[in-house]
């Protein structure tokens, strides 16, 4: 049966599952190979291989996508930290001064950052007309005709069936600015029953339910294959940036924080992790892909003349964008993209259903996000899962692909700030990750 059945599988996309059965190396491993066997070479569901991913990002990527994160317009994320859980009430607010999140003062950030999403250039006007309309609630008859039309334009964006996510109301007065350079995501002692509760749900109650987990796996179509990869991935890019900054010495005078193999290895390990390390690494790339391929469709909506990454500074502002512009199409030159029209491409109905049910599960994701008990891994979280979120919602969105590529920037398709941000530093902590697998490959080779 061995070799159709094989290519049934490969067909479908989980040739890795059945790849890792087959550890048939020589002689015994190092403890770089425990971790890394998975990643290297060529990976499943997609043409590329990791040495690519790894030049690419590294050397071309990396670097000026931290320069972008530091400027202003993506430093400055507006959260509600104070959301009640949904799902439960015994939370364990964890008292840790690491986990503690300081928002940001009122005169802090930036006045056109605070005044709205952003603006248009020569429409600045008219769009602060429309969004005081909205706020209104109503197409208010003495508008000017274009207004009105533009309001109408306006709500038409916040078609909620497009988001994967469920946002914080940043109208919210519970609702903050927080400095993300100043709150950055490292280790803070949360873990334990409390956070492995909130990992739990997220796999069991949202990932399609799986017990006899592998050959679960192995029956699932490819979209919800995907999808519990994705949040495989996201958890280990979380354990990967907490082993890279993890606080090493603590006296009064100083807080240390840096690379714990140790912890990486417990994470990640083949033989401690019982085989799910490597995989959980694996998924890493699969999430690296699917947010690289969402930041290259998605460049003609930045690449439109009237966007601005507004801050109210014009000078930086512009410069922001030509960086910004310049990342993308890097980007968009990245020759092993992912293919997306792999997922609901079957049946039309079936297609719809998929995605109907991969949207809410994703959405419950993101709700999840609010029992987090530390403040710190709450902020990341909702940032990262609402930045993968937004990559979604650019995969899928149909009035994207309706406007691609031949007809130009796509004038129906929307992000707000909120989800510009997210997606951005989303990737940001991605590539760090990705960034920081090569450090700890160097690490663990000085050891067995
Ligand atoms: C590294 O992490 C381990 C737990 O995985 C911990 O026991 C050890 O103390 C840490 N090392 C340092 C230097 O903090
Ligand atoms: C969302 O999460 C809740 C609580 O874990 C669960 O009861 C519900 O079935 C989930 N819904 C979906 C669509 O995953």
């Amino acid at each position: 049966m061995g070799r159709s059945w094989g290519f049934l599988v490969g067909l479908l996309g989980a040739a890795w599952l059945l790849r890792s059965g087959d550890g048939g190396q020589q002689g015994p491993e190092t403890a770089a190979q425990r971790c890394f066997c998975q990643v290297s070479g060529y990976l499943d569901d997609c043409t590329c291989d990791v040495e690519t991913i790894d030049r690419f990002n590294n050397y071309r990527l990396f670097p000026r996508l931290q320069k972008l994160l530091e400027s202003d317009y993506f430093r400055y994320y507006k959260v509600n930290l104070k959301r009640p859980c949904p799902f439960w009430n015994d939370i364990n607010q964890c008292g840790r001064r690491d986990c503690a999140v300081k928002p940001c003062h009122s005169d802090e950030v930036p006045d056109g950052i605070k005044s709205a999403s952003y603006k248009y250039s020569e429409e600045a006007n008219l769009i602060e007309e429309c969004e005081q309309a909205e706020r209104l609630g109503a197409v208010d008859e003495s508008l000017s005709e274009e207004t009105q039309k533009a309001v109408l334009q306006w709500t038409k964006h916040d078609d909620s069936s497009d988001s994967f996510c469920e946002v914080d109301d940043i109208q919210s007065p519970d609702a903050e600015y927080v400095d993300l350079l100043l709150n950055p995501e490292r280790y803070t002692g949360y873990k334990g029953p409390d956070a492995w509760k909130i990992w739990n749900v997220i796999y069991e109650e949202n990932c399609f339910k799986y017990n006899t987990f592998y050959s679960w796996l192995e029956g699932l179509c490819v979209e919800k294959r995907a999808f519990y990869r994705l949040i495989s991935g996201l958890h280990a890019s979380i354990n990967v940036h907490l082993s890279a900054r993890y606080l090493l010495k603590e006296t009064w005078l100083e807080k240390k924080w840096g690379h714990n193999v140790t912890e990486f290895q417990q994470r990640f390990d083949g033989i401690l992790t019982e085989g799910e390390g490597p995989r959980r690494l694996k998924n890493l790339y699969f999430l690296y892909l699917i947010e690289l391929r969402a930041l290259s469709k998605v460049l003609p909506f930045f690449e439109r003349p009237d966007f601005q990454l507004f801050t109210g500074n014009k000078v930086q502002d512009a410069e922001n964008k030509m960086l910004l512009l310049e990342i993308l199409h890097d980007i968009k030159s990245f020759p092993l993209h992912f293919d997306e029209n792999s997922f609901f491409a079957g049946d039309k109905k079936e297609a719809h259903k998929l995605k109907e049910d991969f949207r809410l599960h994703f959405r419950n994701i993101s709700r999840i996000m609010d029992c987090v008990g530390c403040f710190k891994c709450r902020l990341w979280g909702k940032l990262q899962t609402q930045g993968l979120g937004t990559a979604l919602k650019i995969l899928f969105s149909e009035k994207l692909i309706a406007n691609m590529p031949e007809s130009g920037p796509s004038y129906e398709f929307y992000l707000t700030r909120q989800e510009i941000v997210s997606l951005f530093n989303a990737f940001g902590r991605i590539s760090t990750s990705v960034r920081e697998l090569e450090n700890f490959r160097n690490l663990l080779q000085n050891i067995h």
